[in-house]
């Protein structure tokens, strides 16, 4: 019989993870500046590279480790590098590489407090130290989860809890008067993702218009308020997104906490992408009054450079987050509640998940506030000189305001060819993302501003510098004036 036991010799694991950290070295060492980030191989080619059957025999993970340097590291984008500016994505940093292998290590089971008491306490500050960060009050429940998207189906998971007139854990919305819920039309797609999920209905998730900077119009938010209260509907939650997923755009978060408070409805703040910039100096006056929503969420693994995965919801009612997660059966019920013990389990959909916030500790305890805070003022000031540049040159034009570290613009040159000409511009601005995409020396997508094609560069990365936006228009215009017409 084989032996079950599936540990190396602990030697031999040392040679691993030391051969993984020179190929950490290597990913590091390639330059950050002077590779491509983006290889341009098919999915059938990459598909082909990995596809085998299932493995019956092991293999020496030495042999693994060389098939991951050569064929995953050099198929994967590389996100390190300042000259991606995809998503928004944080570009990750050191000290969480650590922190993740050994989580692995530790692999806690953190459901319960006796199963995890290192992580389960730890979690628990990390939040704190989040809410100390952006100034909410630090006695606010919270907890990790994968992402934003998840993390906004469980903010509205609490209101929906909470808000509703019937007692809707037994007998399911079906009796409710429908609720109703108010986000601007920049809302994440996740918000309407939740509200269908949540059987809340999206027909009752009001889309209301936002104005010229892309912050929501608060005439009309208040008039589809009152219109609803009028027809017999349950205006139950508004919703404030302090950075906008296209250009950054924040919502007068205060106007809306005011009225979210004068008619009685809760308040959800989306920070996933903008809240962490509300820390610091240069930016914390344009997220006023965000600290009176009743709950939030704020992404760790997008503006405190965290890897992936890792979002927090923040809920100030501890009460509130408890009453809408907390279900103990029988077989969870193991250990003693003694000095105040407190189960992860009771704030989360999820039940058993990995040790997140390791990596989100390791970050503040290895950077501290200051840099952090210096790295997101950083972005926020190459996003003013991006916009500088676009403002000055004859080609190219800023389609949408620049709060925070997100730049809409588009491509306007060719000695005045195409200026004005509207069909030209979508025309070239459009295959503009696939030139550049196929060229692979910078990564970003593109997205639709009122109507119109624009070049998405986000700026989450603590790496970046002058002369990488420099490169950026460079690059940009090369690949520009090559596209025909
Ligand atoms: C404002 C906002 N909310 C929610 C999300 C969803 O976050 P995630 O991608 O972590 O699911 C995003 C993602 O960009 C976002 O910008």
């Amino acid at each position: 019989m084989k032996d079950p036991t599936l540990d190396y010799n602990l030697k031999d694991l040392k040679k691993m993870i030391v051969r993984s950290s020179e190929i950490i070295e290597e990913w590091y060492m390639k330059g950050l500046r002077d590779n491509k980030i983006y290889r341009n191989h098919t999915p059938g080619e990459i598909r082909d590279i990995f596809d085998e059957p299932l493995p019956e025999k092991g293999t020496d993970p030495m042999k693994i480790l060389e098939t991951i340097r050569e064929d995953v590291f050099r198929t994967s984008n590389f996100n390190p590098s300042p000259n991606y500016y995809g998503y928004i994505t944080g570009g990750g940093n050191h000290a969480s590489i650590l922190a993740e292998l050994l989580k692995s290590s530790l692999n806690q089971n953190n459901l319960k407090w006796h199963s995890a008491p290192a992580n389960s306490e730890m979690e628990k500050i990390v939040i704190r130290w989040i809410c100390d960060f952006i100034a909410y009050p630090p006695d606010s429940a919270g907890v990790l989860v994968s992402g934003g998207s998840v993390a906004n189906f469980l903010n509205l998971a609490v209101m929906r809890k909470i808000m509703s007139r019937e007692n809707i854990s037994e007998e399911g919305l079906y009796n409710s008067i429908p609720m109703t819920v108010y986000v601007s039309d920049q809302g994440h797609s996740s918000i309407d993702k939740a509200i269908d999920m949540l059987g809340i209905g999206k027909k009752y998730l009001r889309k209301i218009e936002s104005d010229k900077e892309l912050r929501i119009n608060i005439k009309s938010l208040e008039k589809t308020i009152a219109d609803d209260r009028k027809t017999g509907l349950h205006p139950s939650c508004i919703i404030g997104i302090a950075g906008t997923t296209n250009n950054g755009a924040v919502d007068p978060l205060k106007e809306l906490g005011e009225i979210a408070k004068e008619n009685g409805m809760w308040y959800i703040v989306d920070g996933a992408y903008g809240l962490p910039a509300a820390g610091t100096d240069l930016k914390k006056e344009l997220f006023e009054g965000f600290s009176m929503a009743d709950s939030l969420l704020i992404n760790p693994h997008k503006w405190f450079y965290v890897p992936f995965e890792a979002s927090a919801v923040i809920v100030k009612n501890r009460q509130a987050l408890r009453d809408t997660f907390s279900l103990v059966p029988e077989y969870l019920k193991g250990g003693n509640d003694e000095n105040q013990r407190d189960d992860l389990m009771n704030y989360n959909l999820q039940l058993t998940k990995d040790f997140k916030a390791l990596k989100v500790w390791m970050t503040f305890k290895a950077y501290g506030t200051e840099r952090l805070k210096a790295a997101i003022e950083n972005d926020c000031r190459l996003a003013s000189y991006a916009a500088e540049i676009i403002n000055k040159s004859e080609d190219f034009e800023l389609l949408a305001p620049v709060p925070l570290s997100i730049v809409c613009f588009r491509y306007t040159g060719r000695g005045g060819e195409i200026r004005n000409k509207e069909q030209l511009l979508e025309k070239i601005n459009s295959r503009l993302p696939g030139e550049i995409e196929k060229d692979g020396r910078i990564f970003f997508a593109a997205t639709k501003i009122k109507g119109k094609t624009a070049l998405r560069i986000n700026l989450t990365n603590h790496r970046r510098k002058k002369k990488d936006i420099d490169f950026l228009f460079k690059v940009i215009r090369d690949l520009a004036t090559g596209i025909t017409v």
